[in-house]
């Protein structure tokens, strides 16, 4: 599947410019800066498929990208921080969250959290909006890189003890680092079983 074609197909910021629902999708959502697109670069492996930036707010709509017509991946801008009026930011985290809680089409929700923050509050509200939506969703840990081997399998605990507490939640935590490469393959089969054969 992420050997084949990836292409950009739609970009939507307000519901009337979503594109029509056909494919199964999965998305990646979480906190500005968490790494959502460079985790829709590393796993395509393409550098410069999804924008990223050091600068929190980058990805202001919702992008779709379509793996070789099998599978539709969506990259979300994240919520907690951007660098952008106020009302813009509200808007796109209304937007997020009708999306997240009404595509038909969504087979799974990626959630992004930094390794070294662990679980916030914005993150929290997610999780009960997609219980509340019943939408399946999964934990993914991010920049694994960054921590050392007993910092991160502290937050890896607290995580899996946090995800354990949810009703839609796949119990499965993914541990990535997009930088290094690390739980890339891994996260590549697991989202290889949404697509169609
Ligand atoms: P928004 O679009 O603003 O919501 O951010 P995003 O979640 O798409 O984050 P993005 O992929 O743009 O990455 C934000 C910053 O984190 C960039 O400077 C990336 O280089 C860095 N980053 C992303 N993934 C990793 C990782 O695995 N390891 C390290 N060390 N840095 C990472
Ligand atoms: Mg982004």
């Amino acid at each position: 599947l992420f050997a084949g074609q990836c292409d950009f197909t739609a970009a939507a910021n307000n519901m009337p410019a979503l594109p029509p629902m056909g494919l199964p999708e999965i998305c990646f959502a979480g906190r500005s800066n968490v790494g959502k697109s460079s985790l829709v670069n590393a796993l395509t492996g393409r550098r410069m498929l999804a924008r990223t930036s050091q600068t929190p707010g980058r990805t202001r709509q919702l992008i779709f990208f379509d793996l070789g017509q099998r599978l539709g991946l969506v990259d979300l801008p994240g919520y907690g921080y951007a660098s952008a009026p106020k009302t813009d930011i509200e808007a796109w985290t209304k937007l997020t969250r009708k999306f997240l809680a009404g595509r038909q089409s969504l087979q799974r929700v990626f959630l992004l959290i930094d390794a070294r923050r662990g679980v916030g509050k914005g993150d929290s509200e997610i999780m009960k909006l997609l219980d509340e939506s019943a939408v399946s969703w999964a934990a993914v840990l991010t920049k694994a890189d960054k921590l050392k081997p007993e910092a991160l399998e502290k937050v890896c605990r607290a995580t899996e003890a946090t995800v354990a507490t949810h009703v839609a939640a796949y119990p499965e935590l993914f541990v990535t680092s997009s930088q290094a490469g690390d739980g890339i393959e891994h996260l590549r089969g697991h989202i290889a079983g949404f697509a169609l054969q």
